[in-house]
């Protein structure tokens, strides 16, 4: 099911952050989040088991997805669909109108993921990200498109 993160979720959040990116958000970083109240953070729970999650922070009528990510083990299962879906339809019901993000120039499975939801490639940064150093790829989208 999909909820809100709660301060019980950060550690298996942070775990997965180590499992799936070379430069992983901490616990404090992440913890922080719940704080922020320009911030929303989703989890694909079950059983007690964190699968997946989503972040963004909004900068009213806009947000960014600071970051999203799936268990290798259960990847390809539209857990990261369902998240992406369900954080645009919040964000559309508080009046964001349009979402951005970040992503590798060599990240195939995230752009094409973001491309099926309607993300168009807006721009690219050179050298945006490090560990390793690479371009990022600024995509957007409408949200009325939801
Ligand atoms: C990107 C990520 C979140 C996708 O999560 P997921 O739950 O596996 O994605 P879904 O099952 O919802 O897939 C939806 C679509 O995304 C695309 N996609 C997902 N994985 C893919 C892959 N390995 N190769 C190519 N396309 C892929 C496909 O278009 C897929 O639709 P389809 O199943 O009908 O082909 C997941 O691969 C992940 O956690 N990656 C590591 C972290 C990361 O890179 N996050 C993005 C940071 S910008």
């Amino acid at each position: 099911m999909i909820r809100r993160m709660t301060i019980e979720d950060v550690p298996q959040i942070a775990a997965l952050e180590k499992v799936c990116f070379s430069d992983p958000w901490s616990q404090r970083s992440i913890a922080s989040e719940l704080s922020n109240p320009y911030s929303c953070w989703l989890v694909w729970e079950e059983e007690g088991t964190v699968l997946g999650y989503i972040g963004s922070q909004t900068v009213p009528p806009e947000a960014d997805v600071m970051n999203v990510a799936v268990a290798p083990e259960h990847r390809k299962k539209k857990i990261g669909s369902k998240l992406l879906t369900a954080l645009c339809e919040l964000l559309h019901r508080e009046a964001i109108d349009k979402l951005f993000l970040e992503v590798r120039a060599s990240n195939t499975p995230a752009i094409a993921l973001y491309e099926g939801f309607g993300f168009q490639i807006l721009g690219r940064r050179p050298k945006y990200y490090v560990n390793p150093v690479e371009d990022a790829y600024i995509m957007g989208k409408e949200l009325s498109q939801c």
